[in-house]
């Protein structure tokens, strides 16, 4: 026995020798990825896809925060201090102009062969001063959410105007109401004061005629009656056909309320869909995905979104850091997050792949949506989006709030981004 003991005592030894000895040999690298929705799951799957191709190189997953700010706040710790801790970030479509400076050109290592598949404004987004700085990995856009089985039930269309979304939204919210269910809402969307609300807003606003925020020639445009009109219109659904949390909610808490079956409407981005269908959600089945309502301008708006990947400057590992980022925003893996995830491939030719369409149908539905989807002044205002939206998002948010009135609060957006950025004002920049 003792004998025996020895001996699986001496293998054990040995066996932990090796591990150690192989995973020194081996190229450890980390990337900082989102975690909303199946994302973490999906970053995991395709490291562990990446790692079976590539024994030499070990991937480890950070997850990070939910909200594009607080991300941005733990990216920034790590880029200012030159930490060679994380390799490749995802990266928010607004950031590259912000975040140029700590990222490789990726065209240096290999991107110049891949990048003509993706979409071209994606790669000119990321493209600063002549270096592509990440690589298209998912896009976004904002979308309408409404439940199938409700609209039905009460012989209503899906709305194409803000006037129809409010109406409609009313009417079955308080018909479902007295039908038994008091946690009932109208519509859900992302009222926290944070970048989220950014999105919501630009959306309301440019679909109303009032322009970009700051519009692509550097002029600042937000204080205009229809900017006023569509934030004011806003407000009024807060403790109406949207709940007064709304004005804390991001695109997880809307998701959750929407899943447990408590809204009619809901805007959130495409990986809300294959969630809505999990097994898990109480409206499997039961809804379908439009373009947002128009405003007056009679166009619908839907703000562009999407994640990018860039290596650090700081990495140690460059080399296998790009190769692993180019692997993660490869055909292959973006075709697996399409069917599994409905995350939007960024790279055309899988709008019109068989499996991903039938898997996402509205990727095909509603290709142009995500073609004609307006960009965040992140260009205009770079190195600064982050504060600009900031003054956005926060001016917003006190009208949400009922703190200010829209009127009041645009003139001061006005002030405080002429201040920040010191361009002139101009006319809003019509769809
Ligand atoms: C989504 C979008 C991103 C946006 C964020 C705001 O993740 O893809 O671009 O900044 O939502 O919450």
């Amino acid at each position: 026995m003792r004998k025996y003991l020895l001996l699986v005592l001496a293998l054990v030894l040995v066996v932990s020798f090796t591990a150690v000895g192989f995973a020194q040999d081996k190229t450890e690298i980390t990337v900082a990825a989102g975690s909303v929705g199946k994302e973490l799951e999906l970053t995991q799957k395709a490291a562990q896809m990446y790692m079976e191709e590539n024994p030499d190189v070990k991937v480890n997953v950070l997850s990070t925060p939910d909200l594009a700010n607080d991300r941005l706040g733990l990216y920034l710790q790590f880029l200012e201090a030159k930490s060679p801790k994380v390799d490749v970030y995802q990266v928010d479509v607004i950031w590259p102009g912000d975040l140029a400076q700590h990222f490789i050109d990726l065209n240096e290592y290999g991107a110049e062969k891949v990048a003509d598949n993706h979409f071209q404004e994606i790669v000119q987004n990321n493209t600063v001063n002549g270096r592509l700085v990440a690589i298209p990995w998912f896009t976004d856009a904002g979308l309408l959410y409404y439940r199938t089985d409700l609209l039905e039930k009460y012989d209503r269309k899906v709305p194409e105007t803000w006037s129809e979304l409010q109406e409609t939204a009313k009417y079955i919210m308080e018909e479902e109401r007295a039908a038994g269910n008091p946690d009932f809402y109208g519509y859900v969307w992302q009222g926290n004061a944070y970048e989220g609300l950014t999105c919501d807003a630009l959306e309301w606003v440019f679909s109303n005629g009032g322009g970009t925020i700051v519009s692509p020639d550097k002029k600042i445009t937000i204080n205009n009656e229809k900017a006023i009109e569509a934030i004011d219109m806003a407000a009024g659904w807060v403790g109406d056909i949207s709940p007064t949390g709304v004005t804390g909610m991001g695109e997880e808490d809307a998701r959750k309320m929407w899943e447990a079956g408590n809204a009619l409407f809901m805007r959130n981005w495409p990986y809300a869909y294959t969630l809505g269908n999990a097994d898990t959600s109480q409206i499997k089945g039961k809804f379908d995905v439009a373009p947002l309502p128009a405003g007056d301008s009679g166009s619908s708006a839907a703000t562009l979104g999407g994640w990018n990947l860039s290596v650090s400057k700081y990495s140690e590992h460059p080399e296998a850091a790009a190769d692993f980022a180019l692997f993660l925003a490869s055909e292959k893996v973006q075709k697996m997050r399409a069917i599994e995830g409905s995350f939007n491939p960024t790279i055309k030719s899988l709008y019109q792949d068989e499996e991903v369409l039938e898997a996402v149908p509205f990727f095909g539905k509603l290709y142009e949506v995500f073609t004609n989807a307006v960009a965040r002044p992140s260009t205009a205002t770079a190195p600064k989006y982050n504060q600009a939206s900031e003054i956005f998002f926060q001016g917003v948010h006190s009208v949400l709030t009922g703190e200010s009135d829209a009127t009041t609060a645009v003139q001061y957006m006005e002030l405080d981004l002429k201040d920040l950025l010191g361009y002139e004002t101009g006319e809003p920049r019509q769809p």
